[in-house]
């Protein structure tokens, strides 16, 4: 048996894995996110760790023989949250996470600090990433980062309180800014340039080795027999490539999570940090991967709903399952900046194209599309880096939208595939992680095939025709609009 656990931006969900496997139970709680100020996001390492803790005893209490079998335990998270540690491993403030802009002029002076960081890293500095929230830190709170001990990656701090290491994966790993993405290893270098050095990092893994085993309060509280192993485990989207077998050269997924991701498994390190696409460490040794990442995907949906009073469910449903035109109005999705391909995080969103007769489902479908188009951006400079995505596997809470599903299909002009599995995503990655961990594989891509299809999401050859002139609409409009509130 084997449990995943994932820190989600929304919710922690931990799931319960056989050999086979097939899964047994899934618990789920949720996790507040704070935002103190416009373009900050935060969140308390203390939330992770009690609903971590929650979903676990929810599933010993659910199934109690089968947790008495669990030999590993993988972990994922949400990537680049920085969780700054001092004396005794104390939180000295609250985690800056993935989706925070305030670092957004000390990526530039990381760049001229370090004129080798695009080229090690594989990546454009953005503000999302760990490194230059440390160097909004000691510019802003030099009392603090002077007491900074450790560094850690959210769900290396949940590690840190299972097994007492202080250890990383890759995948996640390649989210700071400071790894050798080529050489899978700590670049003093980058380190340097935020004032930091290797002992303030966490050891490195790959996701598929034990780094740890679960400390003896911990197994006994839960009822395993034996104390499991911890992997590496990966960061959040590696993980859920991981579960939905995206590890093989040019499989892909497209996640429709908080935020929006379009994921690419490489063979090698494929940098292009022209259009702000990510190259990172896959969770698999010897593996690497690209993505896009747009900030706001169900967050612009959930933010539409609270303005408008509806749940998001319902404002969907009630565009029936597909849409027969593109909706009258526009919408930019950037209410956090945007990372691809514009990495600008003082970008900003809005609604165009009103008028009198703009109806509430109007702007539903434009929110949808939306999301779709700053996808189709994605899709774009990943194809300008020579990498096509021929079909993807559609992943995370969006996806359970039919509409939204065939709207993307038609923006994007691909086929989308769906499976039951895209459910558990991420958490289900990082058991199959654990279970190579835990039982030493040789070929841990073995253990990772891509779930049954469940069914595939064709593009509409007239609304994709439709689209492809409103998205030439869409990226005039970006460069007019993103900034005219400034
Ligand atoms: C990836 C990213 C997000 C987070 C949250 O670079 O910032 O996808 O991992 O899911």
């Amino acid at each position: 048996m084997f449990v995943g656990i994932d820190i989600g931006t929304t919710a922690v969900k931990s799931v319960l894995m056989g050999e086979d496997g097939a899964l047994h139970a899934s618990a789920s709680f949720p996790v507040p996110v704070s935002r103190p100020r416009a373009g900050w996001s935060e969140q308390d390492p203390e939330h992770w760790w009690t609903a971590v803790c929650d979903t676990l005893d929810a599933l010993a209490a659910a199934e109690p023989r089968l947790m008495a079998a669990v030999s590993g335990i993988g972990l994922s998270g949400h990537m680049h949250g920085a969780t700054v540690l001092g004396e005794g491993d104390a939180v000295l403030r609250p985690a800056i996470l993935w989706n925070d802009g305030r670092a957004a002029a000390e990526c530039a002076a990381i760049e001229a600090a370090c004129p080798d960081a695009r080229s090690l890293t594989g990546n454009i500095a953005m503000p999302g990433f760990t490194a230059p929230k440390l160097a909004w830190m000691r510019r802003h709170e030099p009392d603090l980062f002077a007491r900074i001990r450790k560094v850690l990656l959210p769900k290396d701090y949940v590690r840190l309180r299972l097994t007492g290491d202080y250890a990383s994966d890759m995948s996640d790993a390649a989210g700071t800014y400071w790894l050798d993405v080529g050489a899978r290893r700590w670049s003093d270098a980058l380190l340097a340039a935020t004032g930091l050095d290797r002992s303030q990092m966490p050891e490195l893994f790959e996701g598929t080795e034990p780094t740890g085993r679960l400390r003896e309060p911990l197994r006994a509280r839960f009822g395993m027999d034996r104390a499991p192993v911890v992997a590496g485990g990966a960061g959040d989207n590696a993980a859920s490539a991981c579960g939905i077998g995206a590890v093989t050269p040019g499989a892909a997924f497209l996640s429709l999570g908080t935020s929006g991701v379009l994921f690419v498994s490489n063979a090698r390190f494929s940098p292009n940090t022209e259009g702000a696409v990510h190259a990172f460490c896959h969770a698999l040794p010897d593996t690497w991967h690209q993505m896009g990442v747009i900030l706001s995907a169900t967050d612009s949906l959930n933010w539409f709903a609270r303005l408008v009073g509806a749940p998001a469910p319902e404002l969907t449903a009630a565009l029936g399952p597909t849409v027969a035109r593109p909706s009258p109005a526009f919408f930019m999705p950037y209410l956090s900046g945007e990372r691809t391909p514009h990495n600008d995080a003082g970008a900003r969103g809005g609604f165009l194209g009103l008028d009198q007769t703009t109806s509430r489902q109007d702007l539903t479908q434009a929110v949808l599309e939306g999301v779709a188009f700053a996808f189709r951006d994605c899709l774009r400079v990943l194809n300008d880096a020579g990498t096509d995505v021929a079909r993807a596997f559609a992943v995370g809470g969006g996806a359970n939208s039919p509409v939204w599903l065939s709207i993307m299909a038609s923006v994007l002009d691909r086929p989308l595939d769906v499976s039951a599995a895209a459910d558990v995503g991420a958490a289900y990655g990082a058991a199959r992680l654990s279970q190579a961990a835990a039982t030493g594989a040789r070929d841990p891509a073995a253990l990772m095939p891509p779930p049954r299809v469940e069914r595939t999401v064709e593009p509409d050859p007239a609304l994709a025709s439709a689209y492809a002139e409103r998205y030439g609409r869409y990226r005039a409009l970006h460069a007019s609009s993103a900034h005219a509130a400034d």
